[in-house]
């Protein structure tokens, strides 16, 4: 198998905030300087890069004032024409300056939540400017390091109240625009609220917007609270909420370690490949967003090698898409799935107009059912799962 090259038509996008990322980390100073916006849009475009997204600090520092703002903002809107890359999705900074150490909407602080929802809905305005059709919401800093200093219902319910705001200002601003909700369990905080996609979606069905509002999962985020990535996305689209994605690489459960695609649990990445680009095998809903990398070009990397991180995650993609649609195509493949019963799990377990009286009379269903055979039964999840790894490894 060659190295794909990839194209527009891969929908690939890149955070500015990744490939401008310098390295700093709590041991050691930055690494590399960050480059012009506006080159790193070139250079995407160079790669076969599709999209970009941004936080409004990336763009714009902290502080700027109006009219310095605006001309950053109209080169990089020209800069967009210029190079054909889409600006998918913007997100907003409330977690890096020091009025933000608390939280952006769930601060005990009332002066600091007001501050953070005016950056935010103003930040909603840019949005829609540059033509982005999600927007995210990364509550980094909402949470604790410690139970006696946060009432967490107050805090669910001002979470709430922050999103529902913007939601409904985007609304009657009548943008076309979803908000993408993104869980994480912890880092910067001790505890972060909404920690995972399933806390995430409960949240979600309280909200008033809910129509809206939806997630932006990422791998490292749920491998860090030990959970399954692929499941995570199976979840989020069974809801209806899969809105984006942000694809990185985590090894186990420690620090968030923002790897390149691939580069964390590659079998894992091969099953999100698979869900992503195949779909469930007895079809639903699917995801057709952006492919977007939420990743670090790790601090040993030189300023020109941060161009290879970006290209190595596009490839990565690409392989393991190469490999999840021959794995789904091989008879073989088929065979062992029809062997496993992958078909008969899409078939409800009550027949047709089937009552619950006329079930439970069902005697076959129990009291005749022969409980020895059915603990017997063969599965055969094995031999599919080292079908699936021999084509992840390029042996079929
Ligand atoms: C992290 C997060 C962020 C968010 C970004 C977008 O762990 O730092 O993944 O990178 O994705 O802030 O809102
Ligand atoms: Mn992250
Ligand atoms: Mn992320």
């Amino acid at each position: 198998m060659s190295i794909p090259t990839p194209t527009k038509a891969d929908h690939f996008s890149f955070g500015l905030w990744t490939i401008n990322w310098t390295g700093g980390d709590q041991f050691g100073a930055s690494t590399r300087k960050p480059f012009d916006p506006v080159y790193v849009l070139e250079k995407l475009a160079e790669y076969g890069a599709w999209g970009i997204t941004f936080h409004d600090d990336d763009l714009v520092p902290f502080g700027t004032p109006d009219a310095e703002r605006e001309a950053i903002i109209a080169r990089f809107e020209k800069a967009l024409a210029d190079t054909g890359i889409v600006c998918e999705m913007v997100t907003t900074n409330t977690f890096s300056h020091p009025l933000f150490k608390d939280g952006g909407f769930t601060a005990n602080d009332r002066r600091a939540r007001r501050f953070g929802l005016h950056k935010v809905i103003r930040n909603v305005d840019l949005a829609a400017r540059l033509g982005a059709t999600t927007f995210v919401m990364w509550g980094g800093r909402e949470g604790a390091e410690y139970d006696s200093a946060k009432d967490y219902f107050a805090a669910l319910d001002r979470y709430a109240e922050g999103i529902d705001t913007v939601a409904s200002y985007i609304k009657s601003n009548r943008y076309d625009l979803r908000i993408a909700l993104e869980p994480k369990p912890n880092e910067p905080r001790g505890d972060i609220l909404l920690p995972t996609v399933g806390h995430a979606l409960a949240f979600i069905d309280r909200l008033e917007n809910k129509d809206i509002i939806g997630l932006n999962p990422e791998v490292g985020h749920e491998q860090m609270a030990v959970l399954n990535y692929t499941v995570a996305l199976a979840q989020a689209l069974w809801s209806g909420k899969l809105f984006h994605i942000d694809l990185n690489g985590q090894k186990s459960v420690k620090y968030d370690q923002d790897l390149c695609f691939g580069h964390g649990d590659l079998f894992s990445a091969f099953g999100t490949v698979d869900l992503l680009e195949n779909g469930f095998p007895n079809g639903g809903p699917t995801y057709t967003g952006p492919r977007h990398f939420d990743y670090k070009p790790s601090r040993t990397e030189s300023e020109e090698q941060v161009w290879d991180t970006v290209k190595a995650n596009m490839a990565t993609y690409l392989m393991l898409k190469e490999r999840a649609v021959a794995f789904r195509a091989d008879p073989e493949v088929q065979d062992a799935m029809k062997a496993a019963k992958i078909d008969e799990l899409a078939v409800p377990t009550l027949a047709k107009g089937e009552t619950i009286e006329a079930f439970l009379a069902d005697r076959s269903a129990f009291e005749d059912a022969d409980v020895d055979a059915l603990g017997a039964r063969d599965a055969g999840y094995v031999r599919l799962n080292q079908l699936a790894l021999e084509h992840l490894c390029g042996a079929r």
